[in-house]
């Protein structure tokens, strides 16, 4: 089965791409036919300058391959790097009612947020279809903030097939409940744009200083505290199986310990958890060619399915 996702390259990559997106990927190219991408065409609505963006991109397909995308499993590449996605993106805005981009809940937050209403940051949810209808994806795993994105991919291929033929699959979403939404330091959804992100590749020293920041009751020392709605809380469980869960929730509610233990104990596991991710981001951080090479393999695999269902698009239309 052929599953695709992207990922924006603006800035540091966090916590809740990690579980959202970056390790389900790892673990699904195990038995899919994997594509995935650094969406820099989508990272440019929020750009301020070349060198950051050529920067982001560059960095994020580090951290990628560092928490283990195997290139000789997945098609991975820079979306930019087969353009094509462009042309196929004028295509599917003629099948693309205002209606639907008005409704856009990640639009209305983002303007909401203060970020100035481009037509880029509109139609951006086009851009998204023509990224996965391009390679005829089944799947799309993602966070629950992009499940409306593939809805209008679905609803855009719908209304083209019906009008020039059956040329698109139809996509469908795949969100794993407990990674759906990672809080951010706050409590709110992590976001970059946001603000409350704790980064993945930090060093150790900020790393403690981030978690430290993750807002908490103030339940004094000696009172058993509560784990149900705690952020530290939340943010652990994502490194824990179920018998570690309950340990935690025993530690919570024995009153023995203060939030600032659980913040130690956070760090560490968010520092083990990424060890070997580190040590590989190393490497590539020294070896920049091959990340060169790797991403130019990905682009070439993704180009031949890209022109080849471009031909058809263009026959289909009259172009
Ligand atoms: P982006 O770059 O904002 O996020 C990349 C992926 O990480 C997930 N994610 C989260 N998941 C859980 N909790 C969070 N706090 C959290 N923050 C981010 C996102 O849901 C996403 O899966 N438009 C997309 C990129 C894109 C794309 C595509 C995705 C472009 N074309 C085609 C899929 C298919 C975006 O901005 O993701």
């Amino acid at each position: 089965m052929r599953v695709l996702t992207g990922i924006q390259a603006s800035g540091k990559l966090h916590i809740g791409n990690y579980f959202g997106a970056m390790k389900p990927m790892v673990e699904l190219q195990e038995d899919h036919e994997l594509f995935t991408f650094i969406a820099n065409y989508h990272s440019l609505t929020s750009s301020k300058d070349a060198e950051t963006l050529r920067q982001n991109t560059v960095e994020a397909a580090v951290d990628y391959l560092a928490v283990g995308i195997d290139p000789e499993k997945t098609t991975f590449w820079v979306q930019s790097h087969v353009p094509e996605v462009l042309e196929l993106y004028w295509i599917l805005s003629k099948f693309t009612p205002m209606g639907l981009l008005e409704r856009a809940h990640s639009y209305k937050d983002k303007v909401a947020k203060g970020i100035p209403a481009s037509h880029a940051l509109f139609s951006y949810p086009v851009l998204m279809a023509a990224d996965i209808l391009l390679y005829d994806v089944e799947k799309v795993p993602v966070g629950k903030d992009q499940i409306q994105h593939v809805e209008m991919t679905r609803d855009i291929a719908i209304k083209f097939n019906n009008e020039y033929g059956d040329l698109f699959t139809l996509p469908e979403h795949m969100v794993s409940e407990e990674v759906a939404t990672i809080p951010g330091i706050d409590g709110q959804k992590m976001s970059k744009s946001y603000g409350n992100a704790i980064d993945l590749f930090m060093d150790e020293k900020p790393l403690q200083k981030r978690c430290n920041k993750i807002v908490s009751s103030s339940t004094p020392l000696g009172e058993p505290l509560a784990w149900e709605d705690c952020n530290i809380y939340n943010l652990a469980a994502l490194f824990l199986d179920e018998a570690q869960k309950k340990e935690l929730q025993e530690r919570y509610r024995s009153g023995k310990e203060g939030y600032g233990h659980f913040k130690k104990y956070l760090k560490e596991l968010i520092w083990e958890e990424l060890a070997e991710a580190r040590e590989k981001r190393a490497y590539y951080l020294d070896h920049m060619d091959e990340v060169h090479d790797i991403l130019a393999m990905g682009a070439n695999k993704a180009k031949a399915i890209a022109d080849a269902k471009m031909e058809k698009v263009r026959a289909a239309i009259g172009l």
